[in-house]
């Protein structure tokens, strides 16, 4: 079968390149600008093109989208980015998939589309998010059930919770190993060390994705976490156990760590769990592999 993955030179894009590439033709659409060469699976077909313009993607049976600006720090500074690569951006992609006779989309979309929900929250909970990404990735969604809904194409909205993992190049792991890097002695945290929240570890955001994908009827929903939260001061002390440090943290001492930031995040995943979806890898042992790839690469 012929599928593109767009952002497939990204962090979760290029794991499910190298999955997909085993059982079909693959077309990658990145531009690069977080993405980086070498993540590119060389059995694919690598186009560089920004995915706010229209994409030839004729043949193209399933796209999975995953472009997108996922940094929600910076979407409470620069909105005028995060509305064009992950709206305007999902909205062109969608149009190419119009245009081509695409018969299914699959979208990287995420917890924060919640904003402050009781845990562990299901899929049905309404939708209020309290950062600009949450909501440029709900305005995806509507777009996405309007044009499977109009134009016939099956959808699958995966709702991920925090993704870690080899090759990530921005979250919690990452900032706390670049500063414990910088100063092995001591850190400064971002809020009061007390958010907690649900992690997973990419090979197995993989495999909710290759599921669902198969799975779906017709528009589905999934939101895909862990079981278990870890909270900022477990993930620092985690961090600084596995590059073999004991270093002293202080806080700035808000609720949030930023303008965005959702403090308390778990998701119920029965639905996907209903389908025979289960996470493999631990915390514990995804957090010392990451960071083992952290040291072998920065
Ligand atoms: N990592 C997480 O914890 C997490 C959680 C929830 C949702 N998501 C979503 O999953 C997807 C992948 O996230 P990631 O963590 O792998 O991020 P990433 O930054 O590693 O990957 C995104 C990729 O998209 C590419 N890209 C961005 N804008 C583009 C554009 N306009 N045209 C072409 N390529 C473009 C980048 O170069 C990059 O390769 C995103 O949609 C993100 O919002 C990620």
């Amino acid at each position: 079968m012929k599928v593109a993955v767009t952002g497939g030179a990204g962090f979760i894009g290029s794991h499910l390149a190298d999955a997909l590439t085993l059982d079909n033709e693959v077309l990658i659409i990145d531009h690069l600008s977080s993405g980086k060469k070498e993540n590119i699976n060389p059995k694919a077909k690598y186009i560089k093109k920004d995915i706010r313009e229209e994409t030839d993607l004729s043949g193209v049976e399933t796209v999975f989208h995953l472009a997108a600006d996922p940094n929600v720090r910076s979407s409470a500074e620069t909105p005028e980015i995060t509305f064009a690569m992950n709206v305007k951006g999902t909205f062109s992609v969608l149009e190419s998939c119009r245009k081509n006779d695409v018969k299914h989309i699959v979208f990287a979309s995420t917890s924060t589309v919640y904003g402050e929900a009781p845990p562990p929250t299901s899929e049905d909970y309404p939708c209020r998010p309290i950062s600009n990404y949450g909501a440029s990735k709900v305005a995806g969604e509507a777009f996405i059930s309007s044009y499977c809904s109009t134009y016939g194409m099956k959808g699958t909205i995966m709702r991920f919770a925090n993704i870690f993992g080899e090759r990530s190049g921005h979250g919690i792991m990452f900032d706390f190993y670049h500063k414990l890097k910088k100063n092995p002695e001591h850190m400064e945290i971002l809020g009061d060390g007390k958010q907690d929240k649900s992690y997973l570890h990419v090979s197995d955001a993989v495999s909710a994705v290759l599921l669902a994908w198969k799975k779906t009827k017709n528009y589905d929903v999934f939101n895909v976490g862990s079981t278990e939260t870890a909270n900022v001061d477990r993930i620092a002390n985690l961090v600084a156990k596995n590059m073999g440090l004991s270093p002293s943290f202080a806080y700035t001492g808000t609720r949030q760590g930023w303008k965005g930031d959702v403090p308390a995040m778990l998701l119920d995943c029965s639905r996907l769990r209903s389908l025979g979806w289960n996470h493999e890898i631990s915390f514990e042992k995804g957090v010392e592999r990451y960071i083992k790839w952290l040291s072998a690469n920065y």
